[in-house]
């Protein structure tokens, strides 16, 4: 196994093909879902493992809403779930939970948990586990360009939901597909992307140390010259 020498502070996942790993087995493509839960708990260890400080990961995006009705409630219901059955580990492991996102659409199941997850946990301080829900990074310009604007002010970054939180330094895409899907626009200047054929649910420990890896063997300029 090659070295780590460069730990990334901030991985964020665009985490997708659920729906295709449950087509292959023949399964509803909510089983995919469930079984990307398990994913998302490898990740997480691995992250505290390694001693990445920053794990962010777009669980639903802003045009994920014009998916099926069922799916959407399944997800909702799947997200509140999860967060809930994970306390207990995230406060062993000192985990702090983050939602951002449009969090007027939230159900108040969904909204309840958030809350009460992510202030039970907001004393941690080993690992910042975000959750992009109902988020688009043209929906963050957007609401922190109106918010700077009445402000008065004229820097658009604290407004960015993401503000206090640095910089994606790899972004991971599952699935072969190459895109942002409106993910962080603005945030991503300056992140190394890594984009894998593996689908979500099958992506564990291994395939997180080999994306890890492939980073640490890039040489990140800046537009600088070295
Ligand atoms: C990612 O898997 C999960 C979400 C976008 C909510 P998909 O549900 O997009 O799975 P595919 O892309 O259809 O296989
Ligand atoms: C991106 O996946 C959104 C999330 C992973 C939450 P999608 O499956 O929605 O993206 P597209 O539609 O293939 O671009
Ligand atoms: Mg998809």
């Amino acid at each position: 196994m090659e070295k780590l020498n460069k730990i990334p502070e901030h991985v964020s996942i665009i985490m997708d093909g659920n729906g295709r790993w449950a087509r292959e087995r023949g399964k509803e493509r909510v089983n995919g879902h469930f079984e990307g839960v398990e994913s998302v708990r490898a990740v997480t260890e691995s992250c505290i493992e390694l001693g990445v400080r920053y794990l962010s990961l777009f669980a639903f995006s802003e045009e994920n809403w014009g998916r099926p009705d069922a799916e959407v409630q399944a997800l909702m219901s799947l997200m509140a779930r999860a967060a809930r059955n994970e306390l207990p580990v995230f406060m062993e492991h000192g985990v702090r939970f983050v939602v951002l996102g449009n969090r007027e659409r939230l159900g108040t199941e969904l909204n309840d948990t958030i809350d009460e997850v992510s202030s039970l946990t907001a004393g941690n301080d080993r690992l910042v586990f975000i959750l992009f829900i109902s988020y688009s990074g043209k929906w963050d310009i957007d609401q922190a360009a109106r918010r700077m604007a009445e402000a008065g002010a004229d820097s658009i970054e604290p407004f960015l939901v993401t503000a206090g939180i640095p910089d994606p330094d790899l972004i991971i895409r599952t699935s072969g597909e190459k895109r942002l899907s409106n993910f962080l626009l603005w945030q991503a200047a300056y992140s190394e992307f890594v984009f894998v054929d593996t689908l979500w649910p099958d992506f564990r420990k291994d395939c997180f140390r080999a994306a890890l890896e492939e980073f640490a063997s890039r040489d990140r300029r800046f537009g600088k010259i070295k």
